[in-house]
């Protein structure tokens, strides 16, 4: 490109970040910690060279067309992108990027901490301590399940599903997955992990499960109704993926009446947790802290910095979204 690069940024980024971008390029900074109107986000986006959105910033069609020609690239901080449509960023010659790898060891040391949790009933316990309920150790009192010997089922087994898989494998797990198709020969031996091509026949046979594909129109309520009911009633859910996965409205009717023993969620189909689940005990509810590290943030920020450097230098930035390959959640 010749020319300073114009990027504008649609959230308050970790100050390292934005003191790098700013030194870079021609960089407008967002000072407020609140996603942007509708409005703002399209009068932030006309006149420059690269958009660096994030989660919450609805980039679609009619935002594309809204903002002119200039926009050659979104380099997105985070690595989910379903908030952004990336065929029609695309098809106006626009390129999409993501920051995919840099999360993956901090997103699967939360999904191992509820999966833990949920059974061992972490939550509980603690909420019980605060409350005064404690009257000393009893034989029978606060009994969880063993998390030891247990089976994971994981939907979407990449980046962090393979995390995910390694650490539960310490904790004595075994491990199932789904897939379209089945992983590398090597890491599936690796963690000695069994492949369903049947999403239905996994669940069924599985103690916990753990969601870990991206939201697409495809993966929409994937875990539907039906599908909750094929889980057994031992059984308990994990999700730090995206919310609109799963069907949160049955979800919650199903471990309410005891068809599901729990659930631990850090994502929502609407923003934050639906009322049944706030009122469920056995539930462990986290508000989309899964990737909340300093070092993640951080790692995150500079993955966006070399994708618009290296858009900038007339290069392919090397975490372009491909479309029909899979970017994790
Ligand atoms: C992502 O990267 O998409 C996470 O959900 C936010 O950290």
């Amino acid at each position: 490109m010749t020319g300073a690069v114009k990027v504008a940024v649609t959230r308050r980024l970790p100050e390292q970040v934005e003191k790098r971008l700013a030194a870079l390029f021609e960089t407008t900074l967002y000072e407020d910690d609140k996603p942007l109107s509708r409005e703002a986000l399209i009068e932030r986006a006309q006149d420059v060279d690269v958009l660096a959105a994030t989660l919450g910033d609805k980039l679609d069609a009619a935002f594309f067309d809204a903002v002119g020609d200039r926009l050659k690239l979104v380099a997105n901080f985070g690595a989910g992108v379903d908030h952004i449509d990336v065929a029609a960023a695309n098809a106006r010659d626009i390129t999409v990027t993501n920051t995919p790898s840099v999360l993956a060891e901090d997103a699967a040391d939360m999904a191992m901490a509820l999966i833990l949790a949920v059974p061992r009933r972490l939550v509980e316990g603690v909420a019980a301590l605060r409350e005064g309920k404690f009257e000393g150790w009893s034989p029978t009192w606060m009994l969880g399940r063993r998390v030891r010997g247990k089976k994971l089922g994981i939907i979407g087994l990449g980046r962090v599903g393979e995390a995910i898989a390694r650490r539960a494998r310490a904790f004595g797990l075994s491990i199932h997955y789904h897939n379209r198709k089945p992983i590398n020969p090597h890491i599936e031996e690796q963690l000695d992990a069994t492949y369903w091509e049947s999403l239905d026949q996994m669940l069924a046979h599985v103690d916990i499960v753990s969601v870990n594909c991206p939201h697409t129109p495809a993966t929409f309520h994937l875990l539907s109704r039906r599908r909750l009911e094929l889980m057994q009633p031992h059984a308990h859910l994990v999700n730090i993926s995206r919310g609109e996965i799963v069907d949160e409205a049955a979800l919650a009717e199903l471990i309410e009446t005891g068809r599901l023993a729990g659930a631990g969620l850090d994502v929502y189909e609407r923003g934050g947790p639906n009322e049944k689940l706030l009122s469920l005990s056995n539930v462990v509810l986290l508000p989309h802290m899964a990737s909340a590290t300093v070092e993640s943030r951080l790692e995150m920020g500079e993955r966006v910095i070399i994708n618009i450097k290296m858009f900038a230098d007339g290069h392919k930035p090397p975490d372009r979204v491909i479309l029909g390959l899979d970017s994790e959640a």
